[in-house]
């Protein structure tokens, strides 16, 4: 069989280290072609466009500074001529730009490609909510696997240990992306509950942003462990009114549930920001501009499209964490209210 290509489709903070890892992976592996091609959304940085800073200085100075990319990995600003003649790609880009991003590539896929998210969201569908991977699907026909897990980019960048999990469908692919991706610091195991371990990626934002209005608010480590209990909770019910396919609760016990939950919920930008919301009083968008240098929240809009099908659904009270976070976003709620929201959780009833 032929090396197997492979194209990162996205290069902000977590495309990046990733790139960092594939890149040094496929030289060790004759399974892949060495030379991986990495779409960047060209950006002028001190006069200079981001492509040629990567291509001669091998380092993303905007999204992942301090760290040197293999030589490999060559950045290339248009998606088709990146993607094009690729076996795999790897889909790696802030949710809300999936679809426009998809939509240039259709009819440019190679016959027999498949492709890997590591897209944290969830977007607006016909009936609710819709999964990033099912967007790709849809899209370019392909078949898609999930990668999700307690991963904050800069730390694996550093290779300081972790896990992850993928969550695919067909598992000679799970067996090629464990190949691609794992490394003696980055350690992947595969389930089979694709929609589960996505889901997970999405939803804990939505938690992660209640963690950091409780540490805006002052309150202490035992609150936040009840707004991550409390949570998981929710998760795992949404996960159990939404997903298609089986949902096994041992896959909250992977990477890609507790673990992720627990660091989003202490590091991470969606709790850093929901703290400096519930300290400032300014709005998401306004800190999300001044805080994070061009990177992308999340939390709060998948409590939007967490929010629509609850509603739809009628199910509100079930999920009111979820529901909290969203009114306190989107619906002028005083943060001070985030604890009374879960004072009458159907947990404790
Ligand atoms: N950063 C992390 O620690 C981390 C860890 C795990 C998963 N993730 C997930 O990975 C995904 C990508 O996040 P990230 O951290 O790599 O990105 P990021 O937020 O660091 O960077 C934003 C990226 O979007 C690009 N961009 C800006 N405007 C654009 C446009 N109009 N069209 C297309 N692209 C545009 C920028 O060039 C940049 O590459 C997200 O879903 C995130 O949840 C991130």
């Amino acid at each position: 069989m032929p090396p197997l290509k492979v194209c990162i489709v996205g290069s902000g903070n977590w495309g990046s280290a990733i790139a960092k890892i594939i890149g040094g992976n496929v030289r060790k592996s004759n399974r892949f072609n060495p030379i991986v091609n990495l779409w960047v959304f060209e950006e002028l940085i001190n006069g200079r466009k981001l492509t040629e800073i990567i291509n001669e200085d091998h380092e993303n100075v905007k999204y992942l500074p301090g760290h040197k990319l293999p030589k490999n990995v060559v950045a290339v600003p248009e998606v088709v001529e990146a993607a094009t003649g690729a076996d795999i790609l790897v889909f790696v880009l802030p949710h809300q730009f999936i679809s426009r991003v998809c939509g240039q590539l259709v009819g440019h896929v190679k016959s027999g490609a498949f492709g890997i998210s590591l897209i944290k969201g969830v977007d607006e569908g016909p009936d609710g909510l819709k999964l990033i991977s099912d967007i790709i699907r849809e899209k370019l026909g392909i078949e898609v696997s999930v990668l999700m897990g307690a991963n904050i980019a800069s730390e694996v960048a550093d290779e300081k240990f972790c896990e992850t999990t993928i969550g695919c469908t067909n598992k000679q692919h799970g067996a090629i992306f464990k190949d691609l991706m794992q490394t003696p610091n980055f350690r992947i195991t595969v389930v089979e509950d694709c929609d589960t371990v996505e889901l997970c990626g999405a939803l804990k934002n939505i938690v992660a942003v209640g963690a950091g209005f409780c540490d805006g608010l002052g309150f202490g480590d035992n609150t936040k462990a009840a707004v991550i209990r409390l949570g998981l909770m929710e998760m795992v019910a949404f996960a159990k009114l939404f997903c298609k396919g089986e949902v096994t609760t041992a896959t909250f016990l992977e990477s890609c549930g507790v673990a992720d939950l627990i660091t989003t919920c202490y590091g991470g930008r969606n709790r850093k920001v929901a703290e400096a919301f519930a300290k400032t009083g300014k709005s998401i968008e306004e800190l999300e501009k001044a805080m994070l240098n061009g990177q992308k929240l999340q939390g709060p809009q998948a409590s939007a499209e967490v929010y629509k099908i609850l509603k739809q659904k009628n199910l509100s009270e079930k999920f009111p964490l979820f529901i909290a976070v969203y009114k306190i976003c989107y619906e002028g709620t005083p943060v001070k209210e985030f604890i009374s929201c879960l004072q009458n959780h159907p947990e404790h009833l």
